[in-house]
This record gives C-alpha cells, structure tokens and sequence, in this order.
C-alpha cells in the first residue's frame, strides 16, 4: 500500500500561513478583541469587493446564512421556497426553520444543479423564493431563472456555500442576478476557516441594514434593539484568518480547475462518467457516477486513495424529510445519490498524485 492521497488537508494548504496566523491570534489576545469589531468589517468589505457585490454580512455558519436570508425576506407563513432535490440538508432546514414550505424539484442528470425545466413547472401562486444551489463549484444560470420568473415577484437566494469565486457562464460574479447569496466557511470549502463561518452578500441596501441586525440580536448599535433577531456572528478571529485566507482564494481556485481538467482528459473508463461543470465552475468538489460504487470504493480503499460521496441520500430521503416529501420521485437526485463519488480535488494535490487516481480509476 503506497502513501496516502488524502481528499483534501488543509494543514498543507495553509502551513505557509501558520506563523501569521499564530501573529493574528496573539493579536487578538492582547487587545481582548473577539467579537465582531474591525477584523469582521475588514473582511467584509474584501469579502463584498472578491464577489463584487455591495453588501456582505458575517454569520456563524452557511445554515445560518440561508436561514437570515430567508428571514429577512419577511415571508407569510408557509410560503413556497422551490429548492433542489440533492444538496446539503442545511438548504432545506433553512427553509423548514422559518416555518416556510419546501417545494422540492428534481436536478439535472448531467450537472447535479437544479432542473430549470422542473422549475418552470412548480411556480405557483404561493412560490415566493427560488432558492438554487451551486453545488459542486458548478454555477447554476440565474439569469435563465430570472426570465423564468417574468414580472412575478419572486425572490432568488443563491446557496453558493460551495462555489466561492464562482462566475456564471458570461462570467458575472455570483449575487449579481440573485437577492442575496450565502456561503459557508467549514474548513472543508473552498475559502474555510478553522471552525464555523458564513456569510450573506446582497446589492440590496434594505436587506444589508436588516442581516446586520438579524445577526446580532436585532442590534446594529449597543441597546438599541429594533428587531427579533439571533446571535449569529462570524467569529472575529476566524475573520481574521479568513481575511488572509481570501487572498489565495483565486489562486486556489485556478489549481483546483486544472486538477479538474486533468481529471477530465484523462479518465476514460465507461463505467465511470464524469460531472459535466459549468465553464467557469470552481470545483468544490470532483464528481464522478460510476457502476457499481462499493465495488469502486474498495479498490480505492486498498490503493489508500481516500474519497467523498456528496451526497448518498438525496433530500426527498432523508429520514427526517420522509413524512415531507412521502410521494414524491425524484429521478435524477436518487440516481446521482447512488452513482456519486467525490475524488480528491485539494488545490495542492501533486500531478503523481492526480496520475496514480487516474490509473486506478481507469483499471477498474
Ligand atoms: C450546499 C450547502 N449549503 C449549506 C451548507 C451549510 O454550511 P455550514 O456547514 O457552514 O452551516 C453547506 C456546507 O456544509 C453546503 O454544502
């Protein structure tokens, strides 16, 4: 058994970065600054001009960033939230938490991202939010969406927790088309932290004076508390390291395209298709559909290559949504559920290392 190729190590990533941060805590330490205050603000502001958009807001986690978007949308009870079929569970739960009702659709087959065409087919009367997902890295068309929606009065919340630095297919920045979009900073991202973090970013100054609040107990100045609100804010000191984390974000993003290339040009294995991504994804992660997954996953295991499986129940199964979505079939979902495999994708994994999954895989 040769050495281990691990899925992804952020140790590695960011060793170059250990003494500054060690810098940043004891910092932090000396002048006792540890909620919100300057560095949070700092990396907003950086956060806002990376995503071009105007506002951003710090939050606890992307959950949370997907819960106070919802919220500040200020919506009747029950209102329809259109959403996919195969994310993270915390798409979903965001939705249930602000007593609203999940409307689930199908994806599609080839990308993972959601069905436009099973959009278009559930906007009612009720729908009041369109809440895609750039799963993956790859980026979903919100302009497609937007001509979908018309002149009804819909919002878009984009859940980009996995696609920081994402462009559409014209190459506009994500948030440009949408209300508001979230992301999640657990270390596993493609911009993580060392512990939990999220973040909302919007052009809407309505919506900016309202998250600023929302997190923070419904306080934007101390005592003065307009509004119901949580405590959910980013941690001053993972906004630090965040901060000096962004700038090789672009960089991380462009290492990690490659290795996708890479991947794409050289597995041909006709068990195996590979993800099609969109042109200017940021590969969060490496999706491969293969036969016969266990098989697959036990040449893996004995070629010491660790894996992913992103994710191996789609929403509708899960056993706490079963009584939620009891009838309903989602195709594409169930099929990517039980045929997907994630391969390592870490910005820094070597050509040998990138070589060696490509001849397991095509052995197999
Ligand atoms: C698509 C998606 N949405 C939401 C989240 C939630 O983010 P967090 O884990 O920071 O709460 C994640 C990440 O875990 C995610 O991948």
């Amino acid at each position: 058994m040769g050495k281990q190729i691990k899925f992804f190590d952020i140790y590695n990533q960011d060793k170059k970065i250990h003494l500054s941060f060690i810098k940043i805590l004891k910092n932090h330490f000396k002048k006792s600054d540890f909620i919100l205050g300057k560095s949070v603000s700092l990396f907003e502001n950086n956060f806002s001009k990376f995503t071009k958009s105007k506002y951003s807001i710090g939050c606890a986690n992307g959950t949370d960033a997907l819960y106070l978007a919802l919220k500040t949308l200020n919506l009747p009870k029950n209102s329809e939230v259109i959403v996919p079929a195969m994310t993270w569970i915390s798409t979903v739960l965001s939705i249930l938490n602000n007593n609203l009702k999940p409307v689930l659709v199908d994806v599609n087959k080839n990308d993972a991202l959601i069905s436009l065409k099973e959009v278009k087919k559930k906007i009612n009367k009720n729908t009041k939010v369109i809440l895609p997902v750039n799963l993956y890295g790859g980026i979903v068309n919100i302009q497609k969406i937007k001509k979908i929606i018309g002149k009804k009065k819909i919002f878009i919340i984009e859940d980009s927790a996995q696609a920081h630095g994402g462009k559409d297919n014209n190459a506009n920045n994500i948030g440009k088309f949408s209300d508001l979009a979230c992301y999640s900073f657990y270390p596993g991202k493609n911009l993580g932290c060392y512990g939990d973090g999220g973040m909302i970013t919007t052009n809407n100054k309505k919506f900016y004076e309202k998250l600023i609040r929302l997190r923070n107990l419904g306080s934007k100045f101390k005592h003065k508390h307009e509004m119901i609100g949580v405590n959910s804010r980013l941690d001053t000191i993972q906004a630090s390291l965040l901060n000096l984390k962004l700038k090789s974000l672009s960089k991380n993003n462009l290492k990690r395209s490659k290795i996708a290339n890479f991947y794409k040009k050289t597995i041909k294995n006709k068990k195996i298709d590979v993800l099609q991504y969109s042109k200017h994804a940021v590969y969060h992660q490496y999706v491969i559909l293969v036969k016969n997954r266990n098989r697959l996953i036990k040449i893996l295991d004995k070629n010491n290559i660790q894996y992913g499986i992103h994710y191996p129940i789609s929403i509708n199964k899960l056993d706490c949504f079963k009584n939620i979505f009891k009838s309903k079939n989602f195709v594409n979902a169930e099929f990517i559920a039980n045929h997907c495999l994630s391969l390592p994708i870490d910005p820094y994994l070597s050509i040998s290392d990138q070589k060696k999954i490509c001849y397991v895989l095509n052995s197999y």
